[in-house]
């Protein structure tokens, strides 16, 4: 009786088994009652008795040992069937797209006013945004009791030191003269940034607000400079000629002091509702540095000349993208913010 060959044949059988219809005919031609262990147990009946009690355990062992294979290869099929099912998956699906987020459109403006700005030579520039009454007004020849403080309300903060005011800034002019405490002529800079003003809101106006200061000094700069930097700006900001005006105006740090219309990008001079029919839209203040500012940072007066400027940044952004709510641009709607 070849026990051993009998077995090795068996899992050799075993193993080519791949479903559970194979299997239940395995079994049955290994332990059916005409199958393969039957026989051999027919067959004890022919042996002399003393080998027959061996024989017979030899045989009952080896059914148990089938037995078991049969039921471990029966495990083994139900579960990799199932996981096969569970954990398929098609990797030619195409995946799922994450969201992919973007800049604010004021951060997409700023950055193509500022590339403007350095093509034509003007260096960027930071500043703080809480200051010293020194910086946000008397360096800029606006003294404690001024009319023109007036002009920007605003948001006082005691120094914890000693107590003295500081001020959330109201304007990016108090840049310039901390540029220039530090950076001899000839100068060409920008000033981004945000400013504060203590003020109820409406569609055009906001408490907390973007300019962009405007600063060139040099032994002989004119109007006429300021005007061909400032046309070439735009004409470069919108693609499209501009035309710029000059209005008379007052500011303490600038003289004479002017403030800037563009002729209207919407209806070129025509009159709509954006310019409210006028064909004009005021973007900028703008004038010639006093000399006083170049005092307070301490240039030797009547040596140099320079203009300056500062714009409110959101008009332009608003303009460019026809937005008619300044504080959409602060609210954080993710329902505005995805149309850019
Ligand atoms: N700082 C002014 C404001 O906030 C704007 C301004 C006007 C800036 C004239 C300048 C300037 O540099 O020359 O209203």
């Amino acid at each position: 009786m070849e026990l051993i060959k009998l077995k090795i044949e068996f899992q050799q059988a075993l193993e080519k088994i791949e479903d559970e219809k194979a299997l239940d005919d395995l079994r049955v031609k290994y332990l059916g009652r005409k199958g393969v262990v039957t026989d051999l147990l027919n067959e004890l009946k022919n042996m002399p008795p003393e080998q027959k009690r061996e024989a017979g355990n030899k045989i009952n062992s080896f059914k148990r040992e089938v037995d078991l294979m049969l039921e471990e290869k029966r495990q083994l099929l139900i579960t990799s069937s199932k996981s096969l099912k569970n954990e398929w998956f098609d990797i030619s699906i195409p995946g799922l797209k994450h969201p992919r987020g973007h800049f604010h459109p004021r951060t997409i403006i700023m950055r193509q006013a500022e590339s403007i700005f350095q093509s034509m030579g003007f260096s960027i520039v930071d500043g703080p945004e809480l200051e010293t009454d020194w910086y946000n007004f008397e360096a800029l020849n606006i003294p404690k009791e001024h009319p023109a403080r007036d002009m920007q309300d605003t948001f006082y903060v005691e120094n914890p030191e000693d107590g003295s005011d500081l001020v959330m800034r109201t304007q990016t002019s108090p840049v310039q003269v901390r540029f220039m405490e530090k950076n001899a002529p000839p100068l060409r800079i920008i000033a981004p940034g945000r400013v504060f003003r203590r003020e109820a809101t409406d569609a055009s106006h906001d408490y907390q607000f973007y300019q962009i200061e405007g600063l060139m000094v040099d032994k002989h700069i004119s109007v006429a400079d300021f005007k061909g930097v400032i046309a070439e700006f735009f004409k470069r900001f919108y693609g499209k000629k501009v035309d710029v005006r000059l209005r008379p105006s007052y500011f303490p740090f600038t003289e004479p002091s002017f403030e800037i219309d563009i002729s209207c990008v919407f209806c070129n001079k025509k009159g709509c509702r954006i310019c409210s029919n006028g064909g004009w839209l005021e973007v900028a203040g703008a004038g010639m540095v006093n000399q006083i500012v170049f005092e307070s940072a301490g240039y030797a007066r009547n040596e140099w000349q320079g203009f300056a400027f500062g714009f409110g940044f959101e008009r332009l952004v608003m303009m460019k993208y026809k937005v008619d709510d300044i504080r959409l641009l602060n609210s954080g709607d993710l329902r505005f913010l995805k149309q850019f």
